[in-house]
């Protein structure tokens, strides 16, 4: 059924699926390297030859992402072939039906996955993004696999070396009782890649993310997050013409308060343009937030860019202001205070970062040089130690105000720009 003409796979993906049969199979490496084709073909067969007893299952971190990551590969007929259509499965149900075969989709991050696992007896499991689930998760779900010759195939991208699923399964490969095989996966290990292909890719990573997403390694987290950071490179004087703006907010009545405006220039580039901070602990004076929101709408009314004659008008228009997630009384006071485009930040850190980190890397976000706050918080931005002996990637929660704001912008904008990333310069 498989048409291996049009699916001629690397050797890597070869020797993987036909090794996959111990309980715990796992594939691990860089992106887009062929992990998930190679590995839902072992699990595919699995299916196929599966014996009555005992359930099947997929676990990514949603049903979203298990549709997006493993069902709709699976039915991609330009992958799959004629395999594709003993695909079934309609959007939102929580079953998938595999040559035949009922699945069980469990989202991790659904409250009640850790309640559907708890009790049932299974005989395959697919696992989507292993380092993004709870271990507790994890270790059920191999309690769950109780059918003789049970099997387990998960694919992931490297995580810190002191992850759990590192430390606890594949720094003990070699221990008897394991019943685990694991593959490392490089880009050269998918034959579909072009060479301008990969180095795009590389271009959208730096610094850990490349390490761990473009070289495939298992690295900590220490140090300077921003290790790109250089004022010689990033600070500007003057500023562009802006198509857009956009505003990030991290809120605070003890911790500094800091507003960031953010451009895209029309030289396709962005700009931390200027910035308003308010410290109420060293002021001993702390603000309200209706007159936060004074603050920052009167600081958008006088806006004028630098450089601007003093006859130019003043004020800027921003599309979106992103707040803070968890200051929901002062986005509550913007909004009946009649500022528009108030809207939640997206404040999933690590991605945040890494959008920040891309950009500065391929010089397409610069800072005005009368940004004090970020100025002086981003050469400081590091590595928070303690979660790094976690096995987590958390920044120092210190002096990150002004970081934050800059963050909140940039990543919840980032369908605006990251298509520039992709092009040449
Ligand atoms: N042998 C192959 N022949 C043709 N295309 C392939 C082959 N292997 C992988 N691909 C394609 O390359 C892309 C990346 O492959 P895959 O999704 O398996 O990578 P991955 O390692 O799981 O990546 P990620 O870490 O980003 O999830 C996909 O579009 C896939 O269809
Ligand atoms: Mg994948």
């Amino acid at each position: 059924m498989l048409d291996l003409n049009r699916l001629p796979l690397s050797r890597k993906q070869l020797l993987s699926i036909g090794q996959a049969t111990a309980r715990i199979n796992l594939w691990h490496g860089s992106v887009r390297s062929g992990k998930t084709v190679a590995s839902l073909l072992a699990f595919v067969i699995a299916v196929a030859t599966a014996g009555p007893s005992g359930l099947i299952i997929i676990v990514g971190r949603s049903l979203q992402t298990i549709e997006r990551n493993v069902l709709e590969p699976l039915q991609d007929r330009a992958l799959f072939g004629p395999l594709a259509r003993h695909i079934v499965h309609t959007r939102g149900a929580t079953t998938a039906t595999i040559l035949g075969r009922t699945v069980h989709l469990i989202g991790a991050a659904d409250a009640r996955a850790e309640g559907r696992l708890r009790g049932l007896t299974a005989q395959l499991a697919y696992v989507d993004e292993a380092t993004l689930m709870p271990e507790a998760m994890w270790t059920q779900l191999l309690a769950r696999l109780s059918v003789p010759g049970a099997r387990l195939y998960a694919t992931t991208n490297p995580d810190s070396p002191r992850h759990w699923l590192r430390t606890q399964y594949l720094d003990r490969l070699d221990e008897p009782d394991m019943d685990m095989r694991a593959w490392h996966f490089r880009l050269a290990d998918n034959p579909s890649l072009s060479a301008k292909y990969i180095a795009s890719l590389a271009a959208e990573y730096t610094g850990l993310w490349r390490r761990r997403m473009i070289d495939g390694l298992w690295v900590v987290a220490e140090g300077a997050i921003y290790a790109e950071w250089d004022e010689a490179r990033h600070v500007v004087d003057t500023l562009p013409e802006m198509r857009r703006h956009f505003v990030g907010i991290d809120y605070g009545t003890t911790n500094p308060f800091s507003a960031v405006l953010l451009g895209i220039g029309t030289d396709d580039r962005l700009y931390a343009c200027a910035e308003w901070r308010y410290d109420g602990r060293r002021t001993h004076r702390p603000m309200t937030d209706s007159q936060y929101s004074d603050a920052v709408r009167t600081w958008l009314a006088d806006y004028r860019p630098p450089g601007a004659p003093d006859t130019a008008p003043r004020g800027v228009a921003p599309v979106w202001t992103f707040v803070d997630p968890s200051a929901k009384s002062f986005s509550t006071q913007l909004w009946q205070d009649g500022h528009p485009g108030v809207a939640r930040a997206d404040n999933t850190v690590a991605d945040g970062i890494r959008s920040v980190a891309s950009l500065l890397a391929a010089d397409r976000l610069l800072v005005h040089s009368s940004c004090a706050g970020l100025l002086s918080e981003l050469p400081a931005y590091s590595w928070d130690p303690k979660a790094t002996a976690r096995g987590e990637d958390a920044p120092v929660k210190a002096d990150d105000h002004s970081c934050d704001a800059l963050r909140y912008a940039v990543h919840s904008t980032a369908h605006e720009w990251r298509h520039l990333l992709t092009r040449a310069t």
